[in-house]
């Protein structure tokens, strides 16, 4: 695991966006697992920035999603395929290279198609994630197996509360993820976390106990793990750790 603490949030979410450029630069037909949340928002921004100026080819590269509200129509405003495609307007990417979760179909053929997808495409090179303040990561909240792949899950309250400001009351309770297993066989993992809310958890994630509890924690044994923290969010670990991980 590489541990980068980097002094604001801005600067964070450039090091993010230039991880993943990089990765497109060095393989041009890479399979992306995209995160969503406030979180990424500078990211896709940066990244943006950084395709124009390089005049990066994207167009041999596949975008997953890693979740995706379960219950409201993928064309909402508010999920998270319209996030995602009003972050990255403007590059010129095809709808055949997105990789959106297919909450039409039934909870067994959604799931079974997505795994197949990803399998098909190769496994994903490089997956970007967020952190929720419960250590979930996708919608894999607490008690998850880690063994589980793409699956539909009930939401917690506290991750329900989280996102109800996009909703004006009627707030989804279901979500479909990649499971961690998805995440965990992932080629390699650039994890983000922003800001004193997170600062708690990100100690819990990285330098506690690997346990269920933390969905997060099972990024530990990630052989390719790349954290990018701003201070804020690194406040709270135990000093010598982050000391001897910053760079
Ligand atoms: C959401 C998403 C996660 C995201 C997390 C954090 O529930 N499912 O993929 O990482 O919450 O979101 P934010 O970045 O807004 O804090």
């Amino acid at each position: 695991m590489k541990v980068e603490i980097v002094e604001n949030k801005n600067l964070a979410s450039i090091k993010v966006a230039s991880l993943l450029h990089q990765q497109i630069l060095k393989k041009k037909n890479s399979t992306i697992g995209l995160a969503t949340g406030n979180t990424m928002v500078g990211v896709y921004d940066a990244f943006k920035v950084l395709v124009k100026e390089h005049k990066t080819d994207l167009s041999n590269v596949q975008f997953f999603m890693l979740d995706e509200y379960w219950e409201i129509s993928i064309d909402h405003p508010a999920s998270f395929k319209s996030y995602l495609l009003n972050a990255l307007a403007g590059l010129n990417i095809s709808p055949s290279q997105f990789h959106f979760h297919r909450t039409d179909l039934k909870e067994e053929e959604a799931t079974e198609h997505y795994n197949k997808s990803i399998e098909a495409a190769g496994g994903i090179d490089l997956q970007l994630l967020g952190i929720g303040l419960n250590g979930h990561i996708g919608f894999n909240e607490p008690q998850t197996p880690f063994s589980q792949t793409t699956h539909v899950i009930e939401l917690t309250e506290s991750t329900i509360l989280a996102n109800a400001k996009d909703f004006m009351g009627a707030n989804p309770t279901h979500a479909i993820t990649m499971g961690i297993k998805n995440i965990m066989d992932a080629k390699s993992i650039v994890l983000l976390a922003l800001g004193e809310s997170k600062a708690e958890i990100m100690k819990r994630a990285l330098q506690g106990s690997i346990d269920i509890d933390c969905p997060a924690s099972i990024l530990q044994k990630h052989k390719n793990l790349d954290v990018v923290l701003d201070q804020l969010a690194a406040s709270k670990m135990a000093p010598r750790s982050a000391v001897e991980s910053r760079v």
